[in-house]
């Protein structure tokens, strides 16, 4: 296990991403009972770009600047991407960077415990032992907020369905496993078997078109709920760029979610994109 995501934190995917996240917390609190957010590959929740600023070698420069880096003085953006722009330029001044130049980066929990109320709890599971205590130090003593050093698909099984019966579910695997696919597949047929009515957001890469049809092939063998696509690209489909885009699967994404979330993404498409040919798509893998 050789992921560490300090190189692509605040790139254009945790971009994405993180935006997409804020808007289903957002749109699961629209009801007043509570609900689980459970998330399966939690990360260390706080990324130091100084330290990735340099990069290591040719392979490994950070990323941020073609992503967060993009968003930070403008003045044009709409609501559900200014707000995620505030929330990390407060995240940063909190970590203690008195500087004008973004420094601290936060990571998918930390957008979640930004916005959960008293009656929403969080579960935050993260397999490598440093990134995990670095998130439990970040987490403090919180009684609503739980850090489980564990893997994140046997969380999948363990932790649902939940006591509120309500749940938000992000998956978001480093992808360096030759059967990362066919684990979360098994996981989430696992999942859904006991929890149908949960709402799972998983992320994907966007490297080669084919291998995201097969995952797609694979997710409709489980006759799974109304399942959405959302895909973000940022170069074109001959562009040399290796990642050149990414989605988010959302298994019963709340109502009218894309219509909500297709503005942003088509924002984000013009002012993220590295070469022509980007852009923004929508499949429903499966319809109601
Ligand atoms: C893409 S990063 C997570 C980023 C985080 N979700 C965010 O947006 O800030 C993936 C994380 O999964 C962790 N990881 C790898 N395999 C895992 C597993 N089987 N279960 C739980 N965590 C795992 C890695 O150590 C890494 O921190």
């Amino acid at each position: 296990m050789n992921y560490r995501h300090h190189f692509h934190a605040g790139n254009f995917a945790d971009v994405m991403k993180h935006i997409l996240l804020r808007q289903l917390l957002l749109a699961l609190q629209k009801k007043p009972k509570g609900f689980l957010y459970l998330e399966t590959h939690a990360g260390r929740g706080e990324y130091d770009l100084a330290g990735a600023a340099a990069g290591d070698s040719l392979a490994r420069q950070p990323e941020y600047p073609e992503g967060i880096g993009r968003l930070m003085d403008r003045t044009d953006l709409p609501a559900g991407i200014a707000e995620y722009v505030d929330f990390v330029k407060e995240f940063d001044r909190r970590a203690g960077n008195l500087k004008a130049a973004l420094r601290f980066y936060p990571g998918s929990p930390w957008f979640a415990r930004q916005l959960a109320r008293p009656q929403d709890r969080l579960a935050l599971c993260e397999l490598q032992p440093a990134e995990c205590a670095a998130l439990r130090d970040g987490a403090g003593l919180a009684l609503r907020v739980l850090v489980h050093e564990m893997d994140g698909y046997t969380a999948l099984r363990a932790m649902l369905p939940p006591l509120e019966r309500r749940a938000l579910v992000l998956v978001d695997p480093p992808y360096e496993a030759a059967d990362e696919y066919a684990q979360l597949v098994r996981a989430l047929a696992a999942a859904l078997r006991r929890f149908p009515s949960g709402v799972f957001a998983v992320w994907y890469p966007l490297t080669e078109r084919a291998r995201v049809d097969e995952f797609f092939a694979a997710l409709r063998t489980l006759q799974p709920p109304p399942t959405l696509a959302l895909e973000l690209t940022i170069a074109g489909e001959y562009s040399a760029i290796k990642l050149r885009g990414c989605g988010l699967v959302i298994i019963n994404p709340p109502w009218q979610f894309e219509r909500e979330a297709e503005p942003l993404l088509r924002t984000l498409a013009q002012v993220l994109a590295q070469a022509p040919g980007g852009g923004v798509r929508l499949e429903w893998i499966a319809r109601e």
